[in-house]
């Protein structure tokens, strides 16, 4: 059992970044919602709470259960959770005189404390709160303070509980990290030992004790997490994964003959599925964006469902779900009501009746590239650029017909293959073009031509939900813009997309 460091939510913004630090500090740890503690704590060895966008002096903010905590295991209160604890124990919270957001120092540390051992004293700290601890119970200590924050840290005596009121999770505070190394090492005893080559082990260890000799299919889409998730199945249950590849016919130039070869080369019991046809078929006709979406889920389901039933005796679908899937958020606007889409279609289609496996989901995103580059996976599968499930079919604007499919797949076969071979491929997050629904007129020699638009875009980002365009450089911009109108006919302008995320999104449509 992975030592284990709770995170009780709040519902801040901040609460995945305090699972990022203990992560990069090689600290097992699971954010769980403020009012659904676990009843095994056995393998707990301290306690985070969050900050909040309540304010502990709002009428139904989030009041946790903490008796069977307090005392019996480390705490460490963050914002809300400082506030929460100071109140509770009959401390005195009030409205920030001046609200206090941005960058402050602690010109106060008390280094006897375990909790601000090794920090230095003026070092730059995060706030973010709209409330002030103005008094503090008898039995708390301040253990550090900025000039206009007197309680900026306190320990709780006689208990290794503690809170404070920046956050040590956000870059700015910089010594954050080290102070959250004080509480989950010294404080709760933890020892480090969650990393890459550790995961793969027990990982591969317990799939093998819960599948056994069964069968096992995962549909794999050419994305890093059902990669790696293969990978680690294949080393755990071997040829009982099937996998299955399908051709949606909305691929990259290529896609589908150099992954399917790639996988094969891996070693993995992999299944090719040309489906191109069923697809575009299916999307004749069809215009509006998320009746595409659905279109394509719904065929994919079709055809996942028939290579599933050819699998005799299969028992589980693996699944290449990561953590930030899986976090049930605190809703700041109440329990959120979203119903997945194939739940309302009457029946489910029947692979959906298979037991559920999914070997990434208490993973990041870069942790499962660590995980992958652990299991010697290549470069070329774990660097890719995230490609959307419904893939170019959501990049040519309007109605998807395979000639429409042939000129973006060429596009964009130019586009990232420039990028690569200019080493810009790695520098960008997320790159794509994109068919316009417009012609527009141009000339080529002496002839007047009138045909379609492309759209690049690059962008950098994090994890998608915000981004910036990628400041490529002029001289590749025009070399790919030359390259795209000399080379793929039907096509004679080309633009470069200048937006951030938000306001808009990184796909068109
Ligand atoms: P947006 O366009 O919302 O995209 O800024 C954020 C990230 O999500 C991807 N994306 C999708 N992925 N099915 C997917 O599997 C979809 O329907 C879909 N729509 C957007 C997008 O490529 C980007 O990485």
């Amino acid at each position: 059992m992975n030592e284990t460091i709770l995170i009780l939510d709040f519902g801040s913004q901040y609460t995945q970044l305090i699972a990022r630090r203990l992560r990069e500090l090689n600290v097992y740890c699971e954010i769980h919602p403020f009012n659904k503690i676990p009843n095994d704590l056995s393998a707990v060895k301290g306690v985070i709470l969050s900050g909040s966008p309540f304010s502990v002096r709002d009428e139904g903010s989030p009041v946790p259960e903490l008796s069977g905590i307090r005392k019996k295991l480390p705490l460490l209160g963050i914002c809300y959770g400082a506030q929460f604890l100071a109140r509770h124990d009959g401390g005195d919270v009030q409205p920030s005189k001046i609200r206090e957001y941005g960058r402050a120092n602690l010109g106060f540390i008390d280094g006897n404390s375990k909790l601000m051992h090794g920090i230095s004293l003026n070092c730059q700290v995060w706030m973010s709160h709209g409330d002030t601890i103005l008094n503090i119970p008898e039995n708390y200590e301040i253990i550090s303070s900025t000039e206009s924050v007197k309680v900026a840290g306190f320990k709780i005596s006689g208990e290794e509980t503690y809170g404070i009121q920046f956050h040590p999770e956000v870059y700015h505070s910089t010594e954050g990290s080290m102070l959250l190394k004080n509480y989950v090492v010294d404080i709760c005893g933890c020892r480090q030992e969650w990393t890459a080559d550790s995961f793969v082990e027990t990982s591969v260890d317990s799939l093998r004790k819960k599948l056994r000799n069964d069968k096992v299919v995962l549909g794999l889409s050419g994305g890093v997490d059902s990669s790696v998730a293969a990978i680690l199945l294949h080393k755990a249950i071997g040829k009982n994964l099937y996998c299955i590849f399908v051709d949606n016919g909305l691929l990259r130039k290529n896609e589908f003959a150099e992954v399917l070869h790639s996988y094969k080369d891996l070693g993995l019991n992999v299944k090719g599925v040309d489906a191109s046809d069923r697809f575009l078929d299916a999307l004749k006709g069809v215009g509006e964006p998320e009746k595409k979406r659905k279109v394509i889920g719904n065929t994919f389901i079709d055809v996942f469902d028939h290579e599933a039933h050819l699998i005799e005796d299969v028992k589980w679908l693996a699944q290449g779900t990561i953590y930030p899937d899986v976090i049930e958020s605190v809703s700041v606007k109440g329990p959120s009501a979203t119903i997945k889409s194939h739940h309302n279609v009457g029946g489910l289609p029947d692979f959906m009746k298979l037991k559920i496996v999914e070997p990434l989901n208490a993973l990041f995103k870069d942790e499962v590239r660590r995980i992958g580059r652990s299991m010697n996976m290549p470069g070329f599968i774990l660097n890719r650029h995230p490609f959307p499930g419904p893939g170019l079919g959501i990049r040519i604007l309007g109605e998807v017909t395979p000639e429409k499919v042939r000129v973006l797949q060429e596009v964009d076969h130019i586009f990232i293959q420039g990028l690569r071979d200019d080493n810009l491929y790695d520098k960008v997050w997320q790159s794509l073009a994109v068919l316009l629904p417009v012609s527009s007129v141009g000339v080529m020699g002496d002839e007047r031509t009138y045909e379609n638009v492309v759209a690049l875009r690059a962008v950098g980002s994090t994890d998608g939900m915000t981004a910036d365009w990628s400041h490529l450089p002029y001289e590749f911009l025009s070399k790919i813009s030359n390259k795209i109108i000399n080379q793929v006919k039907g096509v004679n302008r080309v633009v470069y997309d200048i937006s951030s995320k938000p306001p808009s999104t990184i796909e068109w449509e």
